[in-house]
């Protein structure tokens, strides 16, 4: 059942390459051009007509929500906003019938996003949901949806159900960007086919995992860890972070690169190994600025790099390679060794790894 593999979880963080095919199969027609979401096609004067688009959601899915902002905005010139949706929820939001309510949920059970809907429901919002777990309930009560198709995600930890959501979210950006006149047919086709890449490269990233396991070995006995990223890799970190607290309890915070300076610095020492993602096209020489904040203060640097990068490499402590592609794609490649960094810490440190403590696979409570 874990197919060769010593737990789901690093199962479910191999399979996202097929996971991500299967995101796309039927919707992403390359060459064709087209981007066919029944959900979205239903209901496109909805969408081209919306005031904004409110993203609601908890943990690694409300972390999507973020990188889908950043997406969404970029893509499509639609303002959105992400909400927790335990803070949405009983907050009296405003909310109104020209506002798309989108739900990201792997479970589609989880209570919080399940109140939020119903609340968004009411105040008269087209509701969306973006689940993987088919027929559950969010996507039952949402107004319309797409399913990621991520197949099921067992090791509580989120992983595949993270890089799906965000194809799919992706999709919808780049369909309703089209739609809307704000992405050339150049612009296009040219994230089509980059998107099309996504899988061998995420495949490409996978294969760091021995260089990653032997980093783990160095740090598994860290009390913290800050993670830093900028822009769509800001919300990386985030989530690079929940996956080390909550599967081998090791205290991490996320923090967007340049937040750093307003306090967390003072946090750095030479026991801080600090996680940096720093690919190329991602205000690069901003955050090779942060990394020698840092390393100034010989905190350890641990950097997620393109492959050939030179500058970073002069100045981190550990350098993992991920292959180059679109600011916007890279995401779906910079969490792969942050996902696999937090998996062999956890397992050097005899966490139940699929089963953390205190935690439940889907959140059914309030
Ligand atoms: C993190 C994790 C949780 C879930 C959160 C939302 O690895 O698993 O943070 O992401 O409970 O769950 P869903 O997406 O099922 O609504």
């Amino acid at each position: 059942e874990k197919g060769g593999y010593e737990h789901f979880m690093l199962k479910e963080i191999h399979e996202q390459p097929n996971a991500v095919i299967d995101t796309y199969r039927g919707r992403m027609l390359v060459n064709e051009g087209i981007i066919r979401m029944a959900g979205v096609d239903d209901h496109i004067e909805k969408f081209l007509n919306a005031n904004r688009i409110i993203i609601v959601a908890c943990g690694t899915s409300w972390h999507a929500g973020l990188v889908a902002e950043y997406i969404f905005e970029d893509l499509a010139r639609i303002p959105v906003e992400v909400e927790y949706a335990s803070e949405f929820r009983y907050r009296n939001p405003i909310i109104t019938d020209k506002d798309i309510v989108i739900a990201i949920s792997q479970s589609g059970e989880t209570a919080d996003t399940r109140a939020a809907i119903q609340l968004a429901k009411e105040k008269g919002a087209f509701v969306f949901g973006v689940c993987n777990v088919v027929g559950s309930t969010i996507s039952r009560e949402s107004d319309a949806g797409a399913y990621t198709h991520a197949g099921p995600e067992i090791g509580v930890a989120s992983t595949k159900a993270f890089t799906t959501q965000i194809t799919v979210l992706t999709l919808m950006a780049l369909k309703l960007g089209k739609a809307n006149g704000n992405v050339s047919a150049s612009d296009y086709h040219m994230h089509l086919q980059e998107l099309a890449l996504i899988p061998e490269k995420i495949k490409a990233s996978l294969t760091s995992d021995a260089h990653i396991q032997a980093i783990s070995d160095i740090y598994k006995d860290s009390a913290n860890f800050l993670y830093l990223g900028r822009g769509f890799n800001f919300p990386v970190a985030l989530e690079g972070a929940l996956k080390l607290k909550e599967i081998s309890y090791i205290h991490a915070e996320g923090y967007p690169a340049a937040e750093m300076k307003h306090g967390p610095i003072a946090l750095i020492d030479e026991q801080m190994p600090v996680v940096v993602i720093a690919t190329k096209r991602g205000h690069y020489e901003k955050v090779v600025s942060n990394i020698q904040e840092i390393k100034s203060r010989s905190g350890k640097i641990i950097a997620i790099v393109n492959e050939g990068d030179v500058h970073v490499k002069e100045l981190a402590d550990h350098v993992i390679e991920v292959p180059d592609t679109l600011e916007l794609l890279s995401p779906l490649l910079t969490t792969i060794p942050l996902q696999l960094l937090s998996y062999h810490i956890a397992v050097m440190r005899d966490c139940n790894v699929d089963q953390p403590r205190n935690l439940a696979k889907s959140v059914t409570v309030e």
